[in-house]
């Protein structure tokens, strides 16, 4: 999906009738904790204030009829019958998905109008997909009294992904979607899926930027570390890298390259989700920035999914004295960098990098968090 565009119709101008529901899900960006989540670890997201907005309306037959507010009045209405899902069909795949997926699962929903808008700016590493998904299924639980809870729309989210759209994620996204709000961070094991809100100390605030360059999870690299993860654990006799005490790292180091360094990063990376936590919890700041750092330098060599723009932002932020740390966040290649900052100076500082960047990359960055950015 593009920008929100505010020339587009509302949904009573486009369906003659108003909606019967009105709901909303946030995107995300992950503070610690990155492709741990497939690997049964660890991860630490927030939810983001860019939102996905879902109007809906039953209708009477078995038809989705669906529009996009973020293509602008050019837009059109997109319909297709419900058990005809057929991927391939753009953004509509996110909708067919829900749908299949709930039918899947033995839970019955009848035909709707479905008029959405999202300022989660797609392929920026902030789960645009996942807060569709999340927002859509709580329309939907409201809308035809589903009983769902909250854990579970976000399992059905992460359903869309793989078994309809054809991204092997894991459940970190669709989770943190569902199940963080406010200013607090989900602290989730992503194997037992039990989850704790760990707020922020009031010393620090987080800033999001988004690199500009896009990334998709459906494409070979995301894929390719997963499947890379998934041999390591199998040579090394454990069901997932969980299970590999950190005493064995040296037996992983043994594998054949690259498998090694991949399993250094998520059993490191696990182990700095746990320390970053613990110092929140004990308002340590001073501990924050070298994990985020040390996360960072882990993405970049071991696993191999940062690329030189994000890299660049990394670099720009240590020149900024009230930036604690930096980091690549979400899947990879591309997409947006995560960093913390003393509270009340995160506006600043992340224009000036903005700045800087759009100076020395071929891309423009944005600043997404915080949310207005004075000059600098
Ligand atoms: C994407 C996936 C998540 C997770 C991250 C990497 O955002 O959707 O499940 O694997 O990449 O941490």
């Amino acid at each position: 999906m593009r920008a929100p565009a505010d020339d587009a119709p509302r949904f009573e101008a486009l369906f003659g009738r108003p909606s019967r529901v009105r709901v909303r899900a946030p995107g995300r960006v992950n503070l610690i904790g990155e492709h741990t989540d497939y690997n049964g670890g660890f991860v630490l997201p927030m939810a983001i204030p860019q939102q996905t907005e879902v109007e809906l309306a039953p209708r009477e037959d078995r038809k989705v009829r669906a529009f996009s507010a973020n293509l602008g009045a050019a837009g059109k209405v997109d319909e297709y019958e419900l058990g005809q899902e057929k991927r391939g069909r753009g953004w509509l795949d996110y909708v067919q998905g829900v749908t299949y997926v709930l039918r899947e699962a033995g839970l019955t929903v009848g035909g709707f109008d479905l008029w959405l808008r999202s300022d989660v700016p797609l392929g920026s590493g902030l789960s645009s997909s996942a807060a569709l998904e999340v927002a859509l299924l709580r329309g939907l639980r409201e809308a035809f009294g589903l009983t769902l809870d909250d854990v579970r729309i976000a399992l059905l989210g992460q359903k869309v992904e793989c078994d309809f759209v054809g991204a092997p994620v894991g459940v970190m996204d669709q989770m943190a979607s569902s199940l963080a709000h406010g200013s607090a961070a989900l602290f989730l094991d992503t194997r037992s899926l039990q989850f704790e809100r760990v707020p922020l100390p009031a010393g620090v605030e987080p800033i999001v930027i988004n690199s500009g360059v896009t990334h998709s999870h459906s494409g070979g690299d995301y894929r390719v570390r997963r499947a890379e993860c998934e041999r390591a654990a199998k040579l090394l006799g454990v069901e997932q890298l969980r299970d590999l005490p950190d005493q064995d790292l040296p037996r992983a180091l043994a594998l054949p390259e690259p498998l090694g360094r991949r399993v250094r990063h998520v059993l490191t990376e696990n182990a700095r989700v746990l320390a970053t936590v613990q110092a929140l919890r004990s308002g340590d700041l001073a501990a924050l920035g070298p994990l985020l750092y040390a996360s960072h330098a882990s993405q970049r060599d071991d696993y191999e999914v940062s690329v030189p723009e994000i890299d660049l932002l990394v670099d720009l932020a240590r020149s900024e004295p009230d930036v604690l740390g930096a980091r690549l966040t979400g899947g990879g290649f591309g997409g947006s960098v995560v960093m913390l900052a003393r509270t009340g100076s995160g506006a600043a500082a992340a224009a000036r990098i903005a700045t800087r960047y759009d100076k020395q990359a071929t891309h423009r960055a944005t600043v997404l968090v915080p949310q207005s950015t004075p000059a600098p």
